[in-house]
């Protein structure tokens, strides 16, 4: 049977585009794979949480995750720092990430254009880590959304790097993965290409109806069609976008044919959307509230994750550290 594995950062709650993008995926890959999720605690350490909130950060992200669906009778559900196999591998794999490569990465780039005074070595060794995550499960599948493609790329390159400088095949190259085939980027409301915590634009998770309504109502759009069949300009676009992903297709079919003709009234289509978003994410609300009030069953889950977790890892870093030539005396 064939391995996933995937992670989210412990920053903040779960918006749409990590649901769609990412979480969906792995709640559908529960029945078909042998699956480790994680909550990336020692990545949102790059931007410096404060000790006090830290944990909370944790919990949440567990909450979210088996509000959504994750099973922990069918997957490994664990916090990455609990797992300390993954740092020793990263120290590993520093050794033969170079730094042209780390500094080209997109996301790298990115962050010091946006937090330039804290442009720390985790960031540049951010890929690493979650190289890092991957292998020592030794993943096949990695269901992410599409900004994490280049991620993956590094993922492949050290994993290939390492097999052919050790002469091994320890690690298999992990391919990023989503069911509907090409992967996910799930657009903003605010006009922007992607929904994001860091963009402020989120549709979250834990937001109740009437801030969903607000969030959605906000959203950027111009005065309307006025030649039948015209290009959507990109914030019309996007709210299409989202239309695709949380309503039926009748739905789709019935404001594309409205926009088409030059029919379409906007307040209309974002009380659709509104209204579409709820049925999906009022359910996982409810469970949210329930399961995070549960401090018994939070510490099984990540109980029972750990020791699954570490099983793996700890298989994986002895073959590892035998290949590079450690040895005990
Ligand atoms: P954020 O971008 O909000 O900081 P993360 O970087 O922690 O979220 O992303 C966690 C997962 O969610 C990744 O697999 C990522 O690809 C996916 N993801 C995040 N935002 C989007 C989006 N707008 N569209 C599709 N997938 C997304
Ligand atoms: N970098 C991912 C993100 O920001 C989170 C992550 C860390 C991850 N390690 C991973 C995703 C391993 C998949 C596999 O979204």
């Amino acid at each position: 049977m064939e391995t996933v594995l995937s992670g989210i950062r412990s920053t903040g709650h779960l918006h749409l585009g990590n649901y769609f993008g990412a979480l969906r995926n792995y709640i559908k890959m529960q029945d078909e794979y042998n699956c480790f999720f994680f909550i990336a605690d020692l990545h949102s350490l790059t931007t410096h949480p404060h000790p006090a909130d830290f944990h909370a950060g944790v919990k949440t992200i567990l909450c979210e995750y088996l509000a959504s669906g994750l099973d922990p009778q069918k997957s490994a559900i664990f916090v990455q720092s609990d797992v300390p196999e993954v740092s020793e591998l990263y120290v590993l794999l520093n050794m033969i990430a170079y730094k042209g490569e780390l500094e080209r990465t997109a996301s790298f780039k990115e962050k010091v254009r946006k937090q330039e005074d804290n442009v720390n070595a985790g960031l540049l060794t951010y890929p690493v880590l979650m190289a890092a995550d991957i292998l020592i499960h030794r993943a096949h599948k990695v269901p992410v959304g599409k900004d994490q493609e280049q991620h993956l790329e590094m993922a492949r390159v050290l994993a290939r790097r390492f097999n052919n400088m050790y002469g091994t095949d320890v690690f298999p190259e992990p391919q990023a993965f989503n069911f509907g085939s090409d992967l996910v980027k799930v657009p903003g409301l605010d006009g922007s290409g992607k929904m994001g915590k860091s963009e402020g634009n989120g549709v979250y998770l834990i937001d109740d109806e009437k801030t969903i309504h607000k969030k959605v109502m906000k959203a950027v759009t111009d005065s309307g069609p006025t030649e039948p069949n015209s290009k959507m300009p990109d914030s019309i676009e996007n709210i299409f976008t989202l239309l695709k992903i949380v309503s039926t297709p009748d739905t789709v079919a019935h404001f594309t044919e409205a926009y088409n003709n030059c029919s379409i009234r906007y307040g209309d289509l974002k009380k659709q959307l509104a209204a579409d978003i709820c049925k999906h994410t009022l359910p996982i609300r409810e469970r949210i509230e329930e399961i995070y009030n549960d401090e018994a069953y939070l510490h099984n889950v990540a109980k029972r994750g750990r020791e699954l977790a570490r099983e793996s890892a700890s298989a994986t870093l002895r073959e590892v550290r035998a290949v590079v030539g450690f040895k005990s005396f």
